[in-house]
């Protein structure tokens, strides 16, 4: 087991041939993070942000071009790959397609030169938890995806090491196994307990499987937070669009006196709300985040917070219904119940809590009034 920390870690990679002079920013920058130990930490964010080449300085495939990574409190600059004591699990599982599944699972082992006996029990203990028992003599090709993407769990496990890294190793799959193995990675961590680190583009993995997710843009880290905080407490607008699905609806507001109005809308502030906003002169306006679940029909809310617009879109899903409803230039989604009884061109009220609504500066779309919550100190005093 293993805590891991990354200190004002960056990448920058090499001008590309041929591109001299090219602009061109950090792949990581200031990375700083300390993991707990046993602790599964999910790096989460659009393509291209940074998080494979994170993994990579963590496991010794790139070199960090500043700052310093330790595990257990050693600085691991100058330990090879191999010696980091880590198991890695990609996107693409590359299993040797002329070994049984069992080989594939032994051959880390057996390059080690680990005892024979050794590696038939690590192997059969793996098999056992992953319940691939009854593959070990096929060969890769006789196996659906989510069968090999076991096997490769399956190899990174057998190694019994102090920290896994996992890329993106669920993308491969459909959308329903993709389900069902998330949930089975999230039982095997809590099963072994291994220091973990996560990769997904998708906020619903990283919000059902991370202890603490790490939000990344452009090589940045936005936030560290818990899955509850990063919904409740975002601290930019990034965050709080990146977070929750469908994502949080944003709108231009002037600030007037004790409410926030602009076409469509209008709210009354909290004192908290109109503290952190200051005084109208010096902010007439600002970004108001309401999330679709907390827009309700009139009726089924007392909120005094009211929007109204002209219906474009119905999607029922099932047990809730979304439906996108025009407000000049925005499209506004709102989450409504199973049967909300509205047609396409009708014109809807929908009324919210002003307690629910977020705020965000109109120019730096930084948080406004984000309350102390009471678990940060957690992510801050790693930060
Ligand atoms: N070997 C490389 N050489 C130059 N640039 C790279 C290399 N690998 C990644 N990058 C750049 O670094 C940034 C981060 O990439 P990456 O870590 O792969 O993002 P992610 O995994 O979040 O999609 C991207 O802009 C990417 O183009
Ligand atoms: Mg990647």
């Amino acid at each position: 087991m293993a805590i891991v920390e990354l200190k004002d870690v960056a990448k920058r990679y090499d001008s590309v041939p041929g591109k001299k002079g090219a602009e061109h920013a950090n792949a990581v920058e200031d990375f700083n993070l300390t993991t707990k130990d046993g602790e599964f930490v999910v790096l989460v964010g659009p393509s291209g942000c940074g998080k494979s080449t994170t993994m990579r300085m963590i496991a010794g495939l790139e070199h960090n071009t500043a700052g310093e990574i330790r595990i257990n409190g050693q600085d691991v600059s100058d330990v090879e790959p191999r010696d980091r004591d880590i198991a890695m699990v990609f996107q693409s599982y590359a299993l040797y397609p002329h070994m049984s599944v069992y080989h594939n699972m032994a051959f880390a082992l057996e390059l080690k030169k680990t005892p024979k006996e050794e590696v038939k029990k690590r192997v059969q203990e793996a098999a056992k938890i992953l319940d691939i028992e009854h593959l070990l003599d096929r060969k890769p090709r006789a196996l659906s995806g989510g069968q090999r993407q076991r096997v490769a769990l399956g190899r990174a496990l057998v190694r019994q090491p102090q920290v896994f890294l996992m890329d993106e190793p669920l993308s491969n799959l459909d959308a329903r196994l993709r389900v069902e193995m998330r949930a089975e990675i999230t039982r095997l961590h809590r099963r072994l307990g291994v220091t973990t680190f996560y990769v997904t583009h998708d906020q619903t993995e990283a919000m059902t499987m991370g202890q603490r997710i790490v939000v990344m843009r452009d090589g940045r880290i936005q936030q560290i937070d818990t899955p509850y905080n990063l919904y409740e407490r975002p601290v930019n607008r990034f965050v709080a669009g990146f977070i929750g699905t469908p994502s949080m609806n944003f709108l231009q507001a002037d600030h007037q006196g004790e409410t926030l109005k602009g076409e469509g809308f209008s709210c009354s502030l909290s004192a908290h709300q109109r503290t952190a906003l200051g005084d109208a002169g010096q902010r007439p306006r600002c970004w108001l985040g309401i999330r679709p679940e907390h827009l309700h029909q009139v009726g089924a809310s007392s909120g005094s917070g009211r929007l109204e617009g002209v219906i474009e879109v119905i999607e029922p899903l099932g047990p809730v219904t979304m439906a996108q409803v025009r407000i000049g230039e925005t499209l506004v989604t709102a989450q409504l119940g199973a049967h909300p009884g509205i047609q396409i061109g009708d014109t809807l009220t929908l009324a919210f809590d002003p307690d629910h609504v977020h705020l965000f500066d109109i120019d730096s779309d930084e948080a406004l009034g984000v309350a102390e919550a009471p678990s940060a100190s957690s992510a801050q005093a790693t930060a």
